[in-house]
């Protein structure tokens, strides 16, 4: 970040300097952090719409273009050659992994993939129909109990642990998905097994059987890799800005992600996914092609979910990528769903659409990951989970960046309060 020169604000007449910053990508903001010393007034930006929190290495997204890059990379030249380990890498540390830092971080992922065995009895103390999302949030703060010393909420020291902790979260939040969908199907659980790569270990733990393997298909691997890849960074969405907000204060990144995990539960942020299979489901029962939908949603009473989003207003560019692989899985795989055929009508007609296209409303990551992660025998309650597992990097690597600045100070936004003036107490006798 270069600080190019002062812009001038005027209030009421007087004229006040602000220094005017310049990122890599020319992106500009003026910097108030002295506004309200300087003037008594604060910015109001409802939504931070228009608010750059910090100032980060991690992830550039231009939303008119439809650019996303991590650590500089395009995000469409990491999908084609790279997998989620190396991603995560590169967006945890900030560079692509030699040969042996990738078997170093592999290494450390598959050393620290089984959970403490006394947390299989906090499972079996939830409902068995609890939201996995819930449960993951429990869980992933809960780490912070059976691995204290990678949480001592003192940064420096958290810091020093910061390998640890970075692969103990990214692995194990594998091993406890997987755990919480045995256990909510009274299915025996099933360990990590050490010669398995990150996605098929995964998909081992979900679906092997102690008497029958999991045989992983090397497209459905691959495809799993792609979705989690895809969603490891975002720059300041919902829950990352929730990261870096709770490690602010100090907290450690156990407690930093376990709040991202609640933050992304929304229907407008992770739930979305799920939010899609439901619509489209419904659109299909209900003997429609798509077509009534599109005009409900234009008349404004329902909304085209995985469509629109608040930063880009062109085609996302992860979900051209993830469209173009659901199409070649489902055929590979030899599945008809009829879901992908609505998916794809609403797509066009929303295309071709004044209403959609004035507004700037294409496809995001959420109208086809769903449609790929139900072929891969994934549970529609679960699609906000695997979201959050692929987040996991990013999340990492925010409160790395957080975490190690000596100059972080903790996030406390202002308001303009608009509830009633002073007014003095009345006796509840006196009320009316
Ligand atoms: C993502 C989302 C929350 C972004 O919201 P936002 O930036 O605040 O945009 P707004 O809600 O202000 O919408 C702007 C206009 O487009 C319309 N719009 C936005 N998304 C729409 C959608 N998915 N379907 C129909 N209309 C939509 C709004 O009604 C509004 O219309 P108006 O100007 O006539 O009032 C929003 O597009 C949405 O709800 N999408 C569906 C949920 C989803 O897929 N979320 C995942 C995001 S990765």
């Amino acid at each position: 970040m270069t600080f190019a020169r002062n812009a001038t604000l005027e209030i009421f007449g007087q004229r006040h300097e602000l220094p005017f910053v310049v990122g890599t990508e020319g992106e500009t903001a003026f910097d108030i952090t002295r506004l309200r010393e300087q003037t008594g007034a604060i910015t109001f930006d409802d939504g931070y719409g228009n608010t750059g929190s910090c100032s980060s290495a991690i992830t550039y997204i231009e939303g008119e273009q439809g650019i996303l890059r991590y650590r500089g990379y395009p995000i469409e030249q990491l999908a084609e050659h790279s997998d989620f380990v190396e991603t995560a890498y590169l967006v945890i540390y900030g560079e692509l992994p030699t040969a042996a830092q990738r078997a170093n971080f592999s290494a450390l992922l598959t050393e620290n993939a089984a959970i403490h065995e006394r947390m299989v009895y906090l499972f079996e103390s939830y409902p068995r129909d609890a939201h996995p999302m819930a449960l993951l949030g429990a869980m992933v703060n809960a780490l912070a109990c059976y691995y204290p010393h990678l949480a001592t909420n003192n940064h420096n020291r958290d810091i020093t642990n910061f390998d640890d902790a970075a692969t103990t979260l990214i692995s194990k939040v594998r091993t406890i998905t997987a755990m919480a969908y045995r256990m909510s199907r009274g299915l025996p659980v099933i360990y990590p097994k050490r010669s398995l790569k990150y996605c098929e270990n995964f998909l081992h733990m979900m679906f092997s059987e102690p008497y029958d393997l999991y045989q992983c298909s090397p497209e459905v691997a691959r495809a799993l890799n792609l979705i989690l890849l895809l969603h490891a960074d975002h720059e300041q969405n919902c829950s990352t800005a929730t990261v870096r907000m709770v490690a602010s204060s100090g907290a450690n990144l156990f407690a930093s992600a376990a709040a991202g995990v609640c933050a992304l539960w929304g229907p407008f942020h992770g739930g979305a996914n799920q939010a899609v299979i439901e619509m489209l489901q419904a659109i299909h029962d209900s003997g429609d092609d798509g077509t009534r939908f599109i005009a409900e949603a234009k008349d404004g009473n329902r909304r085209l979910m995985g469509f629109g989003h608040r930063i880009y207003k062109n085609y996302d560019p992860r979900a051209k990528i993830i469209g173009k692989t659901c199409e070649s899985l489902l055929r590979t795989l030899g599945l008809n769903d009829p879901l992908l055929d609505i998916a794809r009508n609403l797509e066009q007609a929303a295309r071709n659409d004044a209403y959609f296209v004035e507004r700037r409303l294409y496809p995001n990551v959420d109208f086809y990951s769903g449609i790929i992660m139900r072929a891969i025998g994934i549970p529609l309650n679960m699609f906000t989970v695997m979201f959050a597992i692929g987040r996991m990097p990013g999340w990492v690597a925010n409160w790395r960046e957080v975490a190690s600045n000596p100059r972080t100070r903790i996030y406390r936004p202002r308001q303009i309060y608009i509830g009633p003036a002073q007014r003095d107490y009345i006796p509840v006798g006196q009320r009316r």
